[in-house]
């Protein structure tokens, strides 16, 4: 079974699909952190030829760990504007897809539910407003919002709310209370715990 969770930066995705993956037995997929490799890597890089690879919470790029190098705000704006080219989304599709051919999984980003797992068992589009947003990310809010925009705006893969997706606001809740409504939705939708 998948459980895609798509929304803005800073809506939770990352710690809220972390934590129903560990309470439902699913494993974790960051699509995120395979964009930011890319960013990370530099623009004379292929993509297709990137090695990157998870290791419980560890990312690593070519063996090494860039768990912390990928998540500076300069990471995310240039993973943002690289994730506009096709033959970056291209190549990340085929990998995410791989992954997710087999075992149960939780994965998380921006198009997951409507381009990486269009048949996805549940959908989750999990928001919050941007200044909530910006101040988890610690961020002036104009950089979530132009970050969203772009995401938005996109020609190829867009962030968009897939048709069977369950909203779900997580301005003023806990991650407790995210995490039980998303867990408990996907027990509705099949999962065994
Ligand atoms: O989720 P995270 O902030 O790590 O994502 C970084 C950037 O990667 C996003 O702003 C977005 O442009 C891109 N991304 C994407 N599709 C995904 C996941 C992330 O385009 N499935």
């Amino acid at each position: 079974m998948i459980v895609a969770i798509d929304g803005p930066a800073g809506a939770g995705k990352s710690t809220v699909a972390r934590a129903v993956a560990q309470a439902l037995g699913f494993t974790y997929l960051d699509t995120g952190a395979m964009f930011r490799c890319v960013a990370l890597a530099g623009p004379g890089r292929d993509p297709a030829t990137l090695d990157i690879a998870f290791d419980g919470d560890a990312v690593l790029l070519d063996g090494r760990d860039v768990s912390v190098d990928i998540r500076t705000p300069e990471v995310a704006q240039e993973a943002s504007r690289r994730a506009t080219e096709p033959a970056v989304r291209a190549a990340l599709l085929a990998r995410q897809q791989a992954l997710l051919a087999a075992g149960d999984w939780v994965a998380e980003g921006r198009d997951v539910g409507t381009v990486v797992a269009p048949d996805a068992g549940l959908k989750v589009f999990l928001t919050a407003d941007p200044a909530e947003r910006a101040r988890r990310r610690e961020v002036p809010v104009e950089e979530v919002v132009e970050r969203d925009r772009r995401d938005e705006e996109r020609e190829h893969a867009p962030l968009r709310r897939a048709d069977d997706a369950v909203d779900v606001d997580t301005t003023g809740l806990t991650i407790d209370e995210v995490v039980e409504r998303i867990a408990s939705l996907a027990r509705e939708h099949g999962a065994a715990r």
